[in-house]
């Protein structure tokens, strides 16, 4: 069975017009269904509702996998499909919820499934009787609200702009879309939630939501790795007491409408996601504010100060709470050469960004594997150059040898008071020696192309016990203890195994175990995409950020599916936004010659004849302006 990912990615392939949104959606669901092996159970849960009847609110057509989907609501549809949740989030079959659906493109006359638009006295019903009797409400946040944040939170996991924006399609004018775009954007989000969405991680509430409605996350899609997690503090519980059983039967039975999980299980979640928060807060530590680097001439001496991540990053809203631990940001006496100039247009990516920092400040090895152009060397040198941090790379794609890492003798000549020549050899570090014995983060670049000899050399410096140069009289030069490396590879280090990397060699396994932190890093989600091509291409109005972001997609999942040899980077697209831009000028009154133009300049003109054909048949399509 497809991931989800997966399934959403195919989302995004076929676009997000108006008139495919919905059918994909459905096709999607329908393999899912297939997949599943869900049929069974669509069969049990129709022979057990009483929706299906002869009724005016009954589904007439017979129970089948079609008649089904016609009939689900599209915002369960995508429920189901975001959450990778099985029939059991379906209560609604089994209780009959039935909405009217008036639009054109309803089959069936009305949606099965959850409301977006809760009836309004459904609060009331649960919480004002939960709160009448008891002094302290056992909740104090109200269904709706809560359906709310699970929604927002779960999108901005995947990907909040698309998710809202294929809802939004759907229901045009519902004003629930209005609400839960105010949300995601952050300066809208109205008192009580913020609140809460400050309180608890993103990452955190996704996972605990997840594992509640499905059972586990076995593909660890999205929530925090546990890898990142440090040893647990002493904990200190603030917990929400259970309701008595009368209420609790209460408002279980109103959860169970809404298909929501019962009232003990959700409290237990706040509960231990309250823990979470107390614990989180005190994690993770920067040990090494206060090490110092000495400098000479051309360095400068410097040390380490701490800041949070937050304020380092520049991030805004629910973020803020996930990155507020310290990470060290270095001060220099005077400008470090080695430290990478920050890219104000650079988009970080949460969760990689979050792997990164976790390496930094713990001291893991950390491996980040993923596509070419997916921005993995780039991250690393934007993380360095927001912590202030010298920054050294070496790339193992180039025929690198042993000597170019540790050193060689050089010969030098010198001439004494007498005039006499004489040469003498000495020892010049090489670059691995160099980074190491200063407070560098080492980049070691697509380190799946690594040559046998050369991967000797760095085992070594992988054990922490410092680098022996034979070369030079067995000298062990020792870490700095702000030394940082980090690995770029295409593959995870056992070959290539997507047949589009030829070269990349299994490593030994003694190796890859010496990183201890790994993260994939996956090409920019589409918002993201836009938002750094219209960083870059001022002048492009919607519709052509539109049409470059999807080609974008349809390029790189061409590439993905080895339909095209040659992925398309951030820097190809930026160069296409800006070649339209250019073009449009030049050809006022041809915007699809402009396109064309562009296309061609930027990308047809640089593939291969084969990926030639393939990109063109993408452009054409997409690249109508008419
Ligand atoms: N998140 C991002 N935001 C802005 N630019 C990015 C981002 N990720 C990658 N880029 C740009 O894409 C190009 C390729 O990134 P790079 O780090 O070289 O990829 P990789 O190392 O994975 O092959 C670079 O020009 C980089 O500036
Ligand atoms: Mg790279």
């Amino acid at each position: 069975m497809k991931t989800i990912e997966q399934l959403i990615d195919d989302v995004k392939v076929h676009g997000h017009s108006k008139a495919s949104i919905r059918p994909n959606i459905r096709a999607l669901f329908e393999q899912y269904l297939v997949d599943g092996g869900f049929e069974n159970e669509i069969h049990k849960h129709f022979s057990s509702s009483d929706i299906i009847g002869t009724g005016a609110k009954q589904i007439n057509p017979r129970p089948t996998i079609s008649g089904f989907r016609d009939a689900l609501a599209v915002e369960v549809i995508a429920y189901i499909l975001l959450y990778d949740a099985g029939m059991q989030s379906l209560e609604a079959i089994a209780t009959g919820e039935m909405h009217e659906d008036n639009s054109a493109k309803s089959k069936t006359g009305f949606r099965l499934g959850h409301s977006l638009a809760w009836p309004e006295d459904l609060d009331l019903v649960i919480f004002a009787k939960a709160s009448a009797e008891d002094s302290e409400p056992s909740l104090s946040i109200s269904l709706s609200e809560w359906m709310e944040i699970i929604a927002v939170v779960t999108a901005e996991a995947w990907d909040v702009a698309d998710v809202i924006d294929a809802i939004a399609e759907i229901e045009q004018d519902s004003a629930k879309v209005k609400g839960i775009r105010e949300m995601a954007d952050i300066g809208g989000v109205p008192e009580s939630t913020s609140e809460l969405l400050n309180k608890w991680s993103t990452t955190d509430l996704v996972r605990e939501i997840t594992d509640l409605i499905e059972g586990t996350d076995e593909d660890g899609t999205y929530g925090a790795d546990d890898s990142v997690n440090v040893e647990p503090a002493e904990t200190k519980t603030t917990a929400y007491p259970l309701p008595d059983e009368d209420k609790s039967r209460l408002i279980d039975l109103a959860l169970s409408q809404a298909g929501l999980p019962p009232v003990a299980e959700m409290i237990g979640v706040i509960n231990k996601l309250t823990d979470e928060v107390e614990r989180r807060s005190s994690i993770p530590t920067v040990t090494d504010a206060g090490a110092t680097a000495t400098g000479d001439e051309e360095l400068p001496s410097g040390k380490v100060t701490t800041a949070l991540a937050c304020d380092v990053f520049g991030l805004k809203g629910v973020k803020r709470k996930t990155f507020n631990f310290n990470v060290p940001v270095w001060e220099w006496d005077f400008d470090h050469p080695h430290v990478p100039s920050k890219d104000p247009n650079y988009q970080f990516q949460t969760e990689a960004l979050m792997r990164v920092l976790y390496a930094i400040i713990t001291n893991s090895r950390c491996y980040l594997h993923g596509h070419t152009g997916s921005g993995k060397t780039t991250l690393i040198e934007q993380v360095a150059a927001h912590l202030n941090y010298p920054f050294m790379r070496v790339n193992f794609d180039s025929e690198i040898t042993r000597m170019d890492l540790i050193g060689r003798d050089v010969l030098t000549t010198s001439t004494d008071e007498h005039g006499n020549q004489s040469t003498v050899s000495s020892f010049v570090d090489g670059i691995l020696p160099q980074m190491m014995s200063g407070p560098y983060i080492g980049c070691f670049d697509e380190m799946d192309f690594v040559r046998p000899d050369v991967s000797y050399v760095m085992q070594r410096v992988l054990e922490d016990k410092g680098l022996m140069i034979t070369e030079d009289g067995g000298r062990i030069v020792a870490p700095h203890k702000m030394f940082r490396m980090f690995a770029t590879g295409n593959t995870v280090g056992q070959g290539d195994e997507f047949g589009m990397y030829q070269g990349a060699r299994p490593q030994s396994l003694a190796f890859l175990d010496r990183f201890t932190v790994w993260a994939h890093i996956d090409y920019m989600p589409k918002h993201q995409r836009k938002k750094l091509i219209e960083a870059n291409c001022p002048s492009l109005d919607v519709a052509d950020l539109d049409r470059i972001s999807n080609y974008v997609d349809e390029h790189l999942q061409a590439f993905k599916d080895s339909k095209v040899m040659q992925p398309i980077s951030p820097r190809g697209y930026v160069a296409l936004g800006q070649a339209v831009q250019a073009f449009y000028t030049f050809f006022e009154t041809d915007k699809k010659k402009a396109f064309d133009q562009a296309f061609e300049t930027t990308i047809l003109d640089r593939a291969t004849v084969q990926d030639r054909v393939v990109l063109q048949g993408i452009g054409n399509r997409l690249f109508d302006t008419e």
